[in-house]
């Protein structure tokens, strides 16, 4: 059986992909830094010691190395690699973040230098997203949209009938964590032709539109708290680290600029690559507002 290594496993999509590939029966190593990961053999690691990713790899067929919000991620993404390429892996899967694909290397460096200039944060994870697609691992990186996930974070803001996220009035394509972990085991697991894949959800969704599939789900008024990116940054506190609340900033001024229109074709590539189509945002909602009431009740 494959033995796979799994690096950023304590993260919300290294969760996902870890049980995605445990519910296929895979057998899973998980990377731990500083936070406790449920499932699969632990095994100590810092991806700024190369030492410590070398030794985790030993005796792993295949990785899947989930791109961290960190201010070193491109040497720590290098790091990984370079371990990578040294283990002869048969398979590497890079889990790093949404943007538009090409199948022309010329076009694609020309997209890549835009994004580049509009989000000057998504350059490490395009140059690392580079370094893997050159190795001869049989490489696959998924670019997954803005995660359903997120809003979690939110609840007591959503519940009290404010949706805060401040995602602006542009389509947002946003994904459930979910199925980046089924498509990072697919791509681990199965017969995938290497390349990069988008990871997008069904539909897009503006602020207005998300907070009305809250509002439906939870029988009670919910609206848009507004666009003010500061105002989401002082509310959501301690609640979320502070290299990825200043990610989130980020992001969230690029969204507000463009949205996130996932193209037909991308939400084509992911529904042949998951083998269905994408979980829908609305069915998320209801599984949540479920899961409230569920623990209200118990
Ligand atoms: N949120 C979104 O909507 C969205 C959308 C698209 C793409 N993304 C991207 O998806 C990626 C993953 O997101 P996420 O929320 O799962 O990430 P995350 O919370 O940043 O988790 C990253 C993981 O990396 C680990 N890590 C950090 N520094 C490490 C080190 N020096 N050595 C070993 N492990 C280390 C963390 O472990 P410890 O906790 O133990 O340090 C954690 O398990 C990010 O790059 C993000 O930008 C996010």
């Amino acid at each position: 059986m494959t033995r796979i290594l799994v690096a950023g496993a304590a993260g919300e999509v290294g969760r996902a992909v870890v049980s995605s590939l445990l519910d296929r029966a895979a057998e899973v190593r998980v990377l731990v830094h500083s936070t406790p990961v449920d499932g699969g053999e632990r095994v100590r690691g810092d991806l700024g010691d190369p030492g410590s990713i070398a030794r985790a790899l030993i005796d792993c067929e295949a990785a899947c190395f989930i791109t961290p919000h960190h201010a070193d991620e491109e040497r720590l993404g290098r790091n990984f690699v370079d371990a990578c390429e040294a283990a002869r892996l048969r398979r590497l899967v890079y889990v790093s973040a949404y943007h538009p694909l090409s199948r022309s290397r010329v076009v694609q460096r020309l997209l890549d230098t835009l994004i580049g200039f509009v989000g000057p944060h998504y350059r490490a994870k395009l140059r690392v997203e580079r370094r893997v697609r050159g190795t001869t691992l049989s490489p696959v990186a998924l670019c997954p949209t803005n995660f359903y996930q997120n809003d979690e974070l939110a609840l007591p803001e959503i519940l009290a009938g404010l949706y805060p996220n401040p995602m602006g009035d542009k389509a947002v394509s946003r994904v459930d964590t979910r199925d980046i972990g089924d498509a990072a085991a697919r791509a681990l697991l199965d017969d995938v032709e290497e390349g990069a894949y988008p990871v997008v959800g069904p539909q897009p969704w503006t602020s207005d539109q998300t907070a009305a599939a809250w509002s439906e789900a939870l029988g009670t008024p919910v609206s848009y708290a507004g666009d003010d990116i500061e105002r989401w940054r002082r509310s959501v506190g301690a609640r979320m680290p502070a290299a990825k609340a200043t990610d989130f900033a980020k992001t969230y001024r690029v969204i507000q600029r463009f949205g996130i229109p996932a193209s037909a074709r991308a939400i084509a590539r992911t529904t042949a690559l998951l083998g269905r189509p994408p979980r829908d945002f609305k069915s998320y909602v209801r599984e949540q507002v479920e899961r409230l009431q569920h623990a209200r009740a118990s």
